[in-house]
């Protein structure tokens, strides 16, 4: 079935030009972009993001990065979206990162690691929501 995840690009991809190489790879891959927005995260907002993170030993880390200059969330759709982007962006873990994943392509440590997939169905509408907000109908913004 058809569903909905978020990618966010983050501040070392944006800042060292991969951004059209990310989507073109997305693209590739047969997901639609259903919606792009850049946001300048606050270190409130980077915190409430990442709330499941809050009291393990990187979050301040994680959230000083996030902040240190901009994000862009894409809304995506594609079957099993979830699980596809996952494996499209690749482990979390340096040593684990699959040759042809972005994060292999692009990751310059455990926190730049250049994107942010949402890792479940749940958090996926919870990144969504927060991110552009209840209306998830096709558009710019
Ligand atoms: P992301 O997919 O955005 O979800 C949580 C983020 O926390 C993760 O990617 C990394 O950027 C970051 N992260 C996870 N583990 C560590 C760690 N040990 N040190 C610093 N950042 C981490």
């Amino acid at each position: 079935m058809t569903s909905q995840t978020l990618l966010l690009i983050k501040p070392n991809a944006i800042e060292h030009r991969h951004v059209g190489h990310i989507i073109t790879i997305l693209e590739e891959s047969g997901f639609h972009i259903l919606k792009v927005k850049d946001l300048q995260f606050t270190a409130q907002g980077a915190g409430e993001f990442y709330a499941m993170h809050q009291g393990k030993d990187f979050f301040d880390r994680l959230v000083k990065f996030m902040i240190s200059g901009p994000n862009i969330a894409l809304l995506l759709e594609k079957e099993n979206a979830v699980e596809e982007l996952r494996k499209l962006v690749g482990s979390a873990i340096p040593q684990e990162r699959e040759p042809g994943t972005i994060r292999h392509l692009y990751a310059e440590g455990i926190a730049e690691n250049a994107v942010h997939a949402s890792d479940t169905d749940e958090n996926a509408r919870r990144e969504i929501k927060l991110i552009f907000g209840s209306d998830t109908s096709p558009e710019l913004v």
